[in-house]
């Protein structure tokens, strides 16, 4: 069997712990004879700085190109804040998607029937809730030139940043929402700020030509991000695919990720150009952060790390059935009420990090043996 080289990089705080349990699940494929596995791990983000001083390392970057895939945990926290800005755990993994060129960011929202519950929202407004958030991820405001914090007069100072997007980089971006919507719903939802800012207005053209030119059957909708994220509140079934930039999908995936009850439960895949050889750069995390005030205690959901490994395995690793192997153990593990603190509802008691873990990998053994 030809083994697929993964680069780890658990990260801060909680990072590791839940890393601990998507690797178990690995180990899992692995020692089934399902998947090999060719496993580095590395440091980034707050851990890299404290040995190397740095967020993230030449060697790190090397690795990461020459993977298959990268599976990312979390990084940053309160004791790096007071770390010159350049060298904060962020940096590590902005530049590491830089580096990458990983410009196309996918964060699913879907509500697992077993959690309609945990939502804040009312249970028929996001029962059966599947939105996939498509963001602009290495470019725009996060990235815009030029950038500072400047003196002027009598001491004062100012602190800006540019937005902007080119016409290259909407459309492949843009193609990237077209052909996933075409896989679903296909219905297009693109998010911007055309009434106050050019960038959106040259966003929202180009989104329209290429709907116009080559995906005329998918239905495109433009909307402004403020509207969005009301509406995203109001009535969340009515999106399909949301396309946006990098500011505005950074914003609008942790709202979405909230109406599925928990952040703990949300993957993300970050993606790249097809190179010359036919790979893919590709780079999987959680959405939620190292939640440092957790840390250490054994309670963080693995869940959003245990299915980003599953992202990986269907995006970037062909391996679409052990995908749904992993999807399928999660679901039973929450119908059975086997739940982290973040879900819980009442039923027993909570369980701890690598309980989950634990009970994810059994119920993978129950589902492989029929
Ligand atoms: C995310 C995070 C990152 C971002 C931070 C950690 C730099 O919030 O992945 O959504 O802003 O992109
Ligand atoms: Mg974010």
């Amino acid at each position: 069997m030809i083994s697929k080289n993964i680069l780890v990089l658990p990260g801060d705080f909680v990072g590791p712990e839940v890393m601990s349990e998507a690797l178990k699940v690995m180990d899992w494929f692995s020692s089934r004879g399902l998947i090999h596995f060719e496993i580095e791990k590395g440091l980034v983000g707050g851990s890299s700085y404290d040995k190397f001083g740095t967020p993230l390392t030449e060697e790190v970057i090397n690795l990461a190109n020459k993977s298959d895939a990268v599976l990312f945990g979390s990084i940053g926290g309160p004791k790096w804040h007071d770390v010159n800005y350049d060298l904060r755990p962020e940096k590590g993994l902005l530049n590491l998607r830089q580096s990458m060129g990983l410009f196309a960011n996918l964060r699913p929202a879907i509500v697992f029937d077993a959690l309609v519950d945990a939502s804040s929202l009312k249970p028929d407004l996001v029962h059966g809730l599947d939105i996939m958030i498509v963001r602009e991820l290495i470019g725009g405001i996060y990235f815009g030139e030029p950038r500072g914090i400047k003196k002027i007069k009598d001491n004062k100072r100012v602190g800006f940043n540019t937005q902007s997007y080119s016409t290259e980089e909407i459309v492949r971006i843009a193609r990237v929402a077209y052909d996933l919507a075409a896989k679903r719903g296909n219905k297009v939802c693109s998010v911007d700020k055309a009434n106050v800012m050019e960038s959106g207005v040259l966003w929202r053209e180009e989104v329209s030509k290429l709907r116009d030119e080559y995906y005329s059957n998918i239905e495109l909708e433009h909307m402004f991000v403020d509207n969005c994220s009301m509406q995203l509140v109001k009535s969340p079934k009515q999106f399909d695919v949301i396309l946006t930039d990098n500011l505005f999908g950074d914003i609008l995936s942790d709202l979405a990720a909230m109406l599925t009850g928990s952040l703990g439960m949300l993957p993300s895949a970050s993606l790249g150009s097809k190179s010359q050889d036919g790979k893919i750069p590709s780079l999987y995390e959680p959405v939620h952060g190292s939640a440092p005030d957790i840390a250490g205690k054994n309670i963080a959901n693995p869940i959003a790390q245990i299915l980003s490994l599953a992202m990986m395995l269907k995006y970037s690793l062909n391996h679409d059935k052990e995908a749904d192997l992993i999807d399928d153990a999660v679901q039973l593990v929450l119908s059975e009420n086997i739940r982290t603190i973040d879900i819980f509802e009442g039923v027993g008691n909570p369980v701890g990090t690598s309980e989950m873990g634990d009970a994810i990998i059994s119920k993978l053994e129950i589902i492989a043996a029929n």
